[in-house]
């Protein structure tokens, strides 16, 4: 373009810039306006099909597996406490997700929130912490790896394992995992809580939201950060991409995000029975979760200090509240630590 054109007078060229401007806005507009489109009108659908998905009775057949012995993967126990939960009065029933290489995860938890003898001695309840996991899907160090786990097993006696490879697209089968468990092993536990390895937990707020809960005789409950409406990922290089084959609608059912959300005894029942007729393909735990309480017609309840995927940033007026945060591990012992204090809570 000539440099000249603009010099005749400021008319023109504000004239000219604004035309200039006007084209790139519709060009970038071309080239923006087809994933724009997809996202809006994706986000659009989701929302309007979020009442009808919540309230039809919609996990039809095309999710249900013909005879429900089907499809449901069957595992076995490598290690097991099959006695874990016999005494009777059981509160919560506390899994850690967690892998196999994660043990300064699970050391911390041990001497943290998931401290069954704190909780005992302390807030006067009983829990029961499991590290739920496959086996290690590293070839290479796979048996090291494992002999560990079974000495870590040996001193502390929390960790349920089948031979399942450890893996994210392997988190349906944790699920079943979890669930069948509760089922055969602890079925009169009052709540079941599935929690992530890197997450906070503040027990006591957590112990006296339950008990106040036990006391009014709860049920149907399911509590946590609720994803409402939330669309499938349909971009195939994003890691939670999920196929029409796998999934066909445009929203999934309301589910609570898997870093921490906790149930009543009576829905983990109900869900255990929904994940034996669904197909289980669909590997993103938490919404398969959402699919399962679907079918039996249980909505979750949302909760301002479960923060989900979140991390609560920090501030006392707010940790004294709280009961979940994600994306805690360094600062575990500190938090713990405040939150157990008996001097913070006078102030
Ligand atoms: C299940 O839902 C899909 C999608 O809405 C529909 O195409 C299909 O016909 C339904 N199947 C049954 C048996 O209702
Ligand atoms: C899930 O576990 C099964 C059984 O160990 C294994 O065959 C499969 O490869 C695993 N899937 C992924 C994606 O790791
Ligand atoms: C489960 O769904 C997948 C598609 O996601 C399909 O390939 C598979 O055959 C289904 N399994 C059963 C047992 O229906």
């Amino acid at each position: 373009m000539d440099v000249r054109m603009f010099v005749s007078g400021r008319r023109v060229k504000k004239w000219q810039f604004i035309q200039l401007f006007a084209t790139c806005f519709v060009l970038s507009l071309m080239f923006f306006w087809i994933p724009i489109d997809n996202h809006i009108v994706s986000h659009m659908k989701s929302y309007s099909y979020r009442y009808l998905i919540n309230s039809y009775n919609f996990v039809n057949d095309s999710l249900s597996l013909k005879r429900s012995e089907d499809g449901v993967p069957r595992y076995q126990y490598l290690i097991n406490h099959e006695d874990k939960c016999q005494m009777q009065d059981v509160l919560l029933l506390l899994f850690v997700k967690t892998a196999p290489e994660n043990y300064n995860r699970r050391s911390a938890i041990r001497k943290t929130w998931g401290n069954e003898k704190y909780v005992c001695s302390q807030l006067n309840a009983n829990i029961k912490t499991l590290f739920v996991l496959g086996t290690p899907s590293d070839p290479l160090i796979r048996e090291r790896l494992q002999k560990r786990l079974v000495w870590e097993d040996k001193m502390y006696n929390d960790i349920i394992q089948q031979d399942f490879a450890d893996s994210f697209y392997n988190l349906t089968l944790k699920f079943l995992l979890q669930f069948s468990w509760a089922n055969r092993f602890c079925p009169h536990a009052k709540f079941l809580m599935t929690a992530d390895d890197d997450i906070f937990i503040h027990m006591p707020n957590l112990i006296e939201y339950l008990q106040s809960l036990e006391r009014i005789g709860v049920q149907d409950f399911w509590v946590g950060r609720v994803h409402r409406g939330a669309p499938p990922v349909r971009d195939k290089r994003s890691k939670y991409y999920v196929s029409y084959e796998m999934y066909q609608w445009p929203a999934y059912p309301d589910y609570t995000a898997g870093a921490a959300y906790v149930i009543s005894g009576d829905v983990a029942a109900k869900v255990y029975e929904a994940s034996q007729t669904l197909n289980s393909s669909l590997y993103i735990d938490d919404v398969f979760m959402g699919l399962c309480a679907n079918k039996i017609g249980i909505v979750p309840q949302y909760h301002v200090f479960f923060s989900g995927e979140g991390k609560t940033p920090y501030h006392p007026c707010i940790y004294e509240k709280m009961m979940t945060s994600h994306g805690h591990v360094e600062d575990l012992q500190d938090l713990w630590t405040d939150a157990t204090d008996p001097k913070i809570g006078l102030t």
